[in-house]
């Protein structure tokens, strides 16, 4: 294979420019941006350093072709001309998902299965052997047909890379990770400011916060399907995870606050902060937004309330709204971003018109992500943001 390929970092409807500028920030450049797709060149051995770093993409996919198909003997030997030999060894395990979007050949099984004959064929025949072994390391390959249009991609991530490794299982609606990182990268946050999560659930917002703060690369605690692959080679891993490892900054200086009003919430929290390593750096409190006490002008809140699903549950989330309002039309140096389904949240919190409203999806389910940007503090504004003023009974 050679060592220029086309590399696909997947993202989450509406998260595709906030996964454009991370792949940016890694180095890369002349990069596409469509829906969900984020496509760039790249060498062999960039694979680890995205995968180990990248925040809020869903995923990495090497493109191996694009082409047109109308017709299954079409989908077979084009899909046979590509080099799959370059990249799948002898005793490489494959799988072939697909989709299939307004394209003549409609059958997704179908689909699937010329595409795993064409490539086995071509295995076969390069390897003079008369099976596949399938031992070895994993491929999985995607066939999606666009519009008659036919891209394959294999998969470099594995598991998504949502699965950082540091959450335990718990019952919470609690966000994927990539978009608990996205918002935080969508906010004004920095280090030097004053954040707080009041309905934290399992603290994934704070936790992802302190990673981009610390510099720590997402993705260091857990392995990717392609850590197998031959034509990557160990040394590449070695070397990403090292220079990740000697990234990460020291903990203890930043000022990041979690709440829930519900007592497990709390305790998971701080599991997961230690899990992640970064308990040290986000202090977790039980508490009812009600009684949420700010004394500090400048700070940041990021937070994804409840939304409710039952008729029931909706007075709840209006009493909710109603304390953010009380607690933050006078804080004008206060910026609120706000992950919510319910497009009544602008009616309760009043302080003003959301600066900007972003549609994401949060698994599956159309959301809106309102702005509510506060003044800026002064340079030195940290100095003045203090700490939040704790309850007398915590
Ligand atoms: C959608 S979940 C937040 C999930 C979180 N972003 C995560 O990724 O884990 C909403 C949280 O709000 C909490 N909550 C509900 N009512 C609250 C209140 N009055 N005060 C504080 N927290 C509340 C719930 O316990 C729940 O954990």
């Amino acid at each position: 294979m050679t060592d220029r390929v086309t590399l696909i970092a997947t993202a989450a409807f509406g998260l595709e420019m906030v996964v454009k500028n991370e792949v940016k920030a890694l180095g890369f450049d002349n990069i596409k941006v469509s829906d969900g797709i984020v496509e760039f060149e790249a060498a062999l051995e960039d694979i680890p350093q995205l995968n180990l770093w990248l925040r809020s993409a869903d995923r990495v996919l090497l493109k191996m072709g694009e082409f047109k198909a109308l017709l299954f003997d079409e989908l077979f030997e084009q899909t046979k001309a590509l080099p799959w030999e370059s990249l799948i060894t002898e005793g490489g395990q494959i799988t072939v998902k697909g989709k299939s979007v307004k394209s003549t050949l409609a059958s997704v099984r179908a689909c699937q299965s010329i595409v795993e004959k064409a490539i086995i064929e071509k295995l076969k025949e390069t390897y003079h052997i008369s099976r596949l072994e399938e031992t070895g390391a994993e491929f999985t390959i995607q066939v999606s047909m666009l519009k008659d249009i036919a891209t394959l991609t294999v998969d470099t991530s594995g598991p998504g890379l949502h699965k950082r490794g540091y959450r335990e299982k718990f019952v919470a609606a609690p966000l994927k990770e990539t978009l608990a990182a996205g918002l935080v990268l969508l906010s004004f946050w920095n280090k030097d400011r004053l954040l707080i999560d009041p309905m934290c659930g399992s603290g994934t917002i704070l936790i992802e916060a302190v990673m981009i703060a610390r510099n720590m690369a997402p993705g260091l605690d857990r392995e990717f399907a392609s850590e197998k692959w031959p034509v990557i080679g160990d040394k590449a891993w070695r070397d990403a995870r090292a220079s990740a490892e000697a990234a990460r900054e020291p903990g203890g200086k930043l000022e990041i606050f979690g709440y829930d009003i519900d007592e497990r919430c709390i305790r998971a929290c701080r599991v997961n902060a230690r899990n992640a390593g970064v308990e040290e750096d986000i202090v977790f409190e039980r508490k009812d937004v009600k009684d949420l006490w700010i004394d500090k002008k400048y700070g940041i809140i990021i937070s994804n309330p409840p939304y409710g699903i039952r008729i029931s549950e909706f007075s709840e989330m209006n009493e909710i709204y109603i304390s953010l309002h009380k607690t933050f039309r006078k804080k004008k140096g206060w910026s609120l971003y706000i992950l919510t389904a319910d497009e009544m949240f602008p009616n309760y919190f009043k302080r003003a018109q959301p600066d900007r409203v972003r549609k994401l999806f949060n698994g599956g389910i159309k959301v809106n992500y309102y702005q509510y940007y506060g003044e800026r503090p002064p340079p030195e504004g940290k100095r003045e943001e203090g700490r939040v003023k704790r309850e007398n009974n915590h």
